[in-house]
């Protein structure tokens, strides 16, 4: 079966993404980030995984609503139950062309079965 090492995402941000300082709020980024790294846990071991530990998380340059988000995602190390993976997110201004370094960190999910218990991830 196909096994992807790295997924990228890309979508505009949207008004309801706001904050109360006019660009997007970092929940919303914290979210992407945990989207992108399922994904491509899912994809790259097959089976359902859960969110098991992210590391220290940096807001570097704020996301302005329009941008174009750009997410990527890649495989840092496989465990038994465990792939941890480093996630970059970037944003794009469409009318400048300026691309921004906006958050980065690493995040481990853990493959479970439908009870929830973890499980191998097979080559
Ligand atoms: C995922 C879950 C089933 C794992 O069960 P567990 O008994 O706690 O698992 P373990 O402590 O044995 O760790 C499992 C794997 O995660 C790794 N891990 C655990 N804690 C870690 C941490 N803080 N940092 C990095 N890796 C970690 C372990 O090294 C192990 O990897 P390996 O099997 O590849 O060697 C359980 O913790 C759980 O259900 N958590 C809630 C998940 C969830 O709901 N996530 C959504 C967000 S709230």
């Amino acid at each position: 079966m196909k096994k992807n090492n790295e997924i990228e995402m890309s979508f505009l941000a949207q008004p309801t993404d706001v904050n109360y300082f006019g660009s997007v709020h970092g929940g919303n980024v914290m979210k992407w980030i945990d989207e992108a790294a399922y994904a491509l846990a899912v994809q790259h071991t097959h089976k359902y995984c859960v969110t098991k530990y992210v590391d220290g998380i940096e807001f570097i340059n704020p996301i302005s609503i329009g941008d174009l988000v750009h997410l990527h995602a890649r495989v840092l190390q496989k465990g038994t139950t465990s792939i941890r993976m480093h996630v970059t997110v970037c944003s794009e201004n469409l009318v400048s062309n300026r691309r921004l370094e906006n958050c980065a960190c690493d995040i481990v999910f853990v493959a479970v079965d439908k009870q929830g218990n973890k499980q191998k991830i097979q080559d």
